[in-house]
C-alpha cells in the first residue's frame, strides 16, 4: 500500500499488436508503462495478423497486469480507476483489453473509462506536464491515422483534416515492404535515411498547397514504386539509402508544411505532435524549426509514448476525469472504427 491520498488509474491497451499495461496517478504522473511487443511475431508476415494478435493478447495480458502491479508495489485496493482502449483498432484485439478491464472494474467496484486510442495519442505530448491540457493545434501521425486536430479542451476535439488514403506510417511501412526491409518499415527507413541523400530523387509533395488540412500519401507511394522498378537489381546500398532519405523528406515536408499552415490559419500559440511516426528524428527536428520560426510552443510526444502504449490511455482517463467527464457504462461496446470526435 502507498500514500492513501493518491489515486491511481490502471489502463490496458490492446488495439493492435502491442499488449500494454500502465499506471498513472489522477494528476497524470506515470508510475509505470509496460509493453509486451508482438512485433517479432508478426514480422515474418510483413504486417499484423489479427488472429495471432488476439491470441497473444489473451496469453500475455494477465501476467503483464500482475507484473505491472508488482513492479510498482501496488495492490488492487490502491487502484481507483480502470481504463481500456475501446477503438479504433482490430475488433478481436480490442475485445481482450476491453472485457478484461470491465471485469476488473466490476470486481473492484471502481469506475471504468473506455478510451479512444486516438485521444490517447492526441494527449500523449502532455504526459509529464500535469493534467491540464491547454488549447492547441495537434498533428497525429500513426500507422493507421494522419490528422490535424483543433483541441479546445479535453473531450472537445475538431478534426480539421485527415488523410484521404494511406496514413503516413502506413506509407512508411508499405515503402519498407517494397524495399524488402524488415517490418515495420518506419524505423528501418528513418535509420537508412540518416545515411542517404534526401535530394537524390524527387518525390511528389501531394496536397502540400491544397489550402486545407487534408493529406494524401498514395501517389507518393506509387512514385517510389516506379522509381524502384527502374533501378538495376539488386539495389545498391547507396541507392537504397537515398530512396529512404528522399521518400522520408517528401513525407516530412508535407507533414510539417501542413502543420505550419494549419497552426497559422487557426492562430495557434501551441502545437503538439504524436503517434508512432513522431519518433522520426527528421520530423521532430523540422517541427522544432517551424515552432521557432513561427514563435510557437511545441510539445512532441516522448518517444517512449509515441508508439502504442497504455500510459497514454491511463493519462487520457485521468485527464477526462479531471475535466469532469464521468466513466463509461460496463455495457458500452468496442468500436473498431471509432472516430476521434465521437469521444466525449
Ligand atoms: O502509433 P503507432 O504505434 O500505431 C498506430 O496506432 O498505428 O504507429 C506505428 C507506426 C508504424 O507505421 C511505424 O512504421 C511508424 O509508426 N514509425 C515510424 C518510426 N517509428 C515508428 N515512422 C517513421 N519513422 C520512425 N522512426
Ligand atoms: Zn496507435
Amino acid at each position: 500500500m502507498t500514500d492513501c491520498l493518491r489515486e491511481f488509474v490502471l489502463a490496458i491497451e490492446t488495439s493492435c499488436d502491442e499488449t500494454a499495461v500502465a499506471i498513472c496517478d489522477t494528476e497524470g504522473a506515470v508510475l509505470i508503462s509496460n509493453v509486451a511487443s508482438q512485433i517479432a511475431l508478426h514480422a515474418p508476415y510483413g504486417g499484423v495478423i489479427p488472429e495471432l494478435a488476439s491470441r497473444n493478447h489473451s496469453a500475455d495480458l494477465k501476467p503483464l497486469i500482475s507484473a505491472t502491479l508488482e513492479e510498482v508495489g501496488l495492490e488492487w485496493a490502491d487502484i481507483s480507476i480502470i481504463a481500456a482502449t475501446s477503438g479504433p483498432g482490430l475488433a478481436s484485439s480490442l475485445l481482450i483489453g476491453d472485457t478484461t478491464a470491465k471485469a476488473i472494474s466490476a470486481a473492484l467496484g471502481c469506475p471504468f473509462y473506455s478510451i479512444n486510442h486516438m485521444e490517447g495519442h492526441l494527449l500523449s505530448p502532455f504526459i509529464g506536464e500535469g493534467i491540464d491540457i491547454p488549447p492547441h493545434t495537434a498533428l497525429i501521425v500513426s500507422g493507421g491515422h494522419t490528422m490535424l486536430v483543433q483541441v479546445n479542451a479535453v473531450g472537445n476535439y475538431i478534426i480539421l483534416g485527415s488523410t484521404k488514403d494511406d496514413a503516413a506510417g502506413e506509407a512508411f511501412d508499405k515503402v519498407g515492404k517494397m524495399l524488402e526491409l524488415p517490418y515495420p518499415g518506419g524505423p528501418q527507413i528513418s535509420e537508412r535515411a540518416e545515411k542517404g541523400d534526401p535530394a537524390a530523387f524527387h518525390f511528389p509533395r501531394s496536397m502540400l498547397d491544397s489550402g486545407d488540412a487534408e493529406f494524401s500519401f498514395s501517389g507518393l507511394k506509387t512514385s517510389v514504386r516506379y522509381l524502384i522498378d527502374k533501378q538495376p537489381k539488386p539495389l545498391l546500398e547507396e541507392t537504397l539509402n537515398d530512396i529512404c532519405a528522399s521518400f522520408q523528406a517528401a513525407v516530412v515536408d508535407v507533414l510539417v508544411g501542413k502543420l505550419q499552415q494549419t497552426a497559422k490559419r487557426n492562430g495557434a500559440a501551441l502545437i503538439a505532435v504524436s503517434g508512432g511516426v513522431s519518433c522520426n528524428r527528421s520530423l521532430r527536428e523540422r517541427c522544432d524549426g517551424v515552432a521557432k520560426e513561427e514563435g510557437l510552443e511545441l510539445r512532441l510526444a516522448p518517444p517512449c509514448y509515441s508508439t502504442d502504449n497504455a500510459a497514454m490511455i491511463a493519462f487520457a482517463a485521468a485527464a477526462r476525469r479531471r475535466a469532469g467527464i464521468t466513466g463509461s457504462s460496463l455495457s458500452s461496446d468496442i468500436n473498431p472504427n471509432l472516430k476521434l470526435d465521437e469521444t466525449g
